[in-house]
């Protein structure tokens, strides 16, 4: 409606659509008021505790931890980041900076582990940094799994097995147990990562994302090194309330809106904040989601701002989630997968002259 339509409205209906804009506002404000009245009484009724014993039990179950995070671990990987190893390789190279990975896997993954061995997990170096992939498990859930995973250790030694739960719903114990194990046997190395055992990881270009924050902290003069969401990051979501696999409970988390965080398919700190923020879950209620609760909440907590959670520059493609590959419906996804890795490999080769034997 403009101008001049306006001035072809009669008088009377002037005073009708004032008259009835007035009344309007009179409803709201009065929905308002008693919609205000309500959530008052709701307050006063349920959500304040009535009494002074009641006030404290509940500011303790806030304070004190209920799970113990002291993790026993009945397989634990060789040391190689130590530099024990007495190889030639080794000794040559000159390595600048160490990276533990540490990717979560299922006991039963067995499939999943075999095809990171033979393609990004095998590589010890890349360029002037030295790695190690190691996968975490819980406990298996049946004797013939346990079996086959005791022969898998055997050959590789490339995996932490906490004591505890090895579901989904415990993925933020299984995470912690590798924080523990990181913090306790590598202090003197410089990177941690976590990780998903589905994920392809262009190594070359994750090592580029590091010496470019490496730039960045030092330019910024920030305290600490950032926490790279090698993946990504997530900003402005939700927890989900609905009964389904992501759901969280009030009780676990009350807030409407989760703090930014990294999503668990590959992130990376550096072990000082690794080390201070296993200090920090210490004393704290896990929440089920494990990236959001570790490069989120205790983050949050922790003190390290939004700024410091950073993502790799535009063109970089670092890890690739390969169940994402499954929407290329006209290939077989194995096959798919494979010559991925193949690009990966030849980029690889280039710079890396020290591997794994596969
Ligand atoms: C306070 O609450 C506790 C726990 O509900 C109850 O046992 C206690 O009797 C209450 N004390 C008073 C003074 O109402
Ligand atoms: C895991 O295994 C250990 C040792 O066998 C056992 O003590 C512990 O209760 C188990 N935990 C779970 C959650 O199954
Ligand atoms: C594992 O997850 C289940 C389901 O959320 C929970 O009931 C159980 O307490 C968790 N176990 C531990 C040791 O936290
Ligand atoms: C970790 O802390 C030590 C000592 O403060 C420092 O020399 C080192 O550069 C830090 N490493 C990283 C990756 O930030
Ligand atoms: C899928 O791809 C792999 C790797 O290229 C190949 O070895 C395999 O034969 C393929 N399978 C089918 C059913 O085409």
């Amino acid at each position: 409606m403009n101008a001049a339509s306006i001035s072809y409205v009669p008088r009377s209906r002037h005073v009708f659509l004032l008259a009835t804009t007035v009344i309007l506002h009179f409803c709201v404000a009065g929905i308002w008021i008693q919609g205000e009245y309500q959530i008052q009484q709701q307050w006063t009724t349920t959500n304040r505790p009535s009494n002074n014993s009641e006030v404290s039990k509940e500011r303790l179950n806030d304070v004190l931890p209920t799970t113990s995070h002291k993790f026993i671990y009945p397989k634990e990987p060789d040391t190689v980041l130590s530099g024990s190893e007495n190889d030639a390789c080794i000794a040559r190279q000159d390595v600048l900076w160490k990276m533990a990975i540490f990717i979560k896997s299922s006991a039963k993954n067995f499939k999943r582990r075999e095809f990171l061995r033979r393609s990004w997990a095998s590589y010890r170096f890349v360029q002037d940094g030295m790695i190690q992939t190691i996968f975490v498990v819980g406990n298996a859930t049946d004797p013939t799994t346990d079996q086959l995973l005791n022969d898998e250790f055997m050959r590789y030694k490339d995996i932490l097995q906490y004591s505890g739960p090895d579901d989904y719903r415990n993925i933020s114990l299984k995470t912690l147990a590798g924080m523990q194990w990181c913090s306790q046997n590598y202090k003197d190395v410089d990177f941690y990562t976590s990780g998903d055992d589905d994920f392809l990881i262009d190594l070359v270009a994750m090592r580029n994302t590091l010496v470019e924050f490496r730039e960045t902290t030092i330019k910024n003069r920030w305290p600490e090194y950032p926490i790279i969401c090698m993946y990504e990051k997530r900003q402005n979501t939700r927890p989900h309330r609905h009964k389904d696999k992501w759901h969280v409970p009030i009780e676990e988390y009350k807030w409407p809106m989760w703090p930014d965080f990294c999503l668990g398919g590959f992130y990376t700190m550096s072990v000082n904040v690794t080390i201070q923020l296993w200090d920090l879950a210490q004393v704290q209620k896990p929440v089920r989601m494990d990236d959001v609760w570790i490069t989120g909440i205790l983050r949050q907590q922790f003190g390290l701002p939004n700024v410091m959670l950073v993502v790799p520059g535009k063109k970089r493609t670092v890890a690739k989630h390969t169940v994402g590959f499954k929407n290329d419906k006209s290939k077989n996804l194995s096959g798919v997968v494979q010559k991925d890795w193949e690009k990966l490999k030849q980029n690889l080769q280039k710079i890396t002259t020290c591997t794994v034997p596969q």
